[in-house]
């Protein structure tokens, strides 16, 4: 079992956009049952708010429901509950460390700036939320295009 934490900045737009498609693309395959995902944002501001009107209604467009996430701000024990905490950008992982001094990297999570983790390629998933439908939409297949690369990579061995 791999457990897997999508983190960005308020957990309304990117992260539970990603933790539906990776779900979504699991368990389209035949390694669901091998994943456990989660999401979670740098701040509670929208705690236990569903993602983003915009969010929703662009996943769905694609055939995924992700209606019934609810936002949280992350945690210390997600340091040592997840295999790996999948950063959208470097300002997350900056404030990850600030809120939790001397545990990043220092726990059980590998954490990690997700594109470079699951493409090789370095960059950032743009922040939508002060955009409009098409920045949604271009946040979309940056993660479908990574999460397919991720999934291959996490089950390439087996
Ligand atoms: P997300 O987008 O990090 O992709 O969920 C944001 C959502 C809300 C805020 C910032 C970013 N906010 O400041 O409330």
């Amino acid at each position: 079992m791999t457990s897997i934490l999508f983190l960005c900045l308020g957990n309304i737009c990117r992260s539970p956009m990603a933790e539906g498609i990776f779900r979504h693309l699991a368990d389209s395959s035949a390694h669901g049952h091998r994943f456990e995902v989660d999401s979670a944002g740098n701040g509670g501001w929208h705690e236990g708010e569903p993602p983003n009107p915009r969010a929703i209604s662009v996943a769905r467009r694609h055939g995924i429901d992700i209606s019934a996430g609810r936002a949280r701000a992350v945690r210390a024990a997600d340091l040592d509950r997840f295999d790996l905490i999948l950063c959208m950008d470097r300002g997350n992982i900056a404030r990850l460390e600030a809120a939790f001094p001397g545990r990043v990297g220092k726990s059980k999570a590998e954490v990690a700036l997700y594109l470079d983790h699951a493409t090789g390629m370095p960059g950032e998933v743009p922040d939508p939320y002060h955009g409009d439908i098409s920045d949604y939409e271009r946040v979309f297949w940056m993660l479908l295009h990574a999460n397919q690369a991720l999934l291959e990579k996490l089950t390439a061995s087996s």
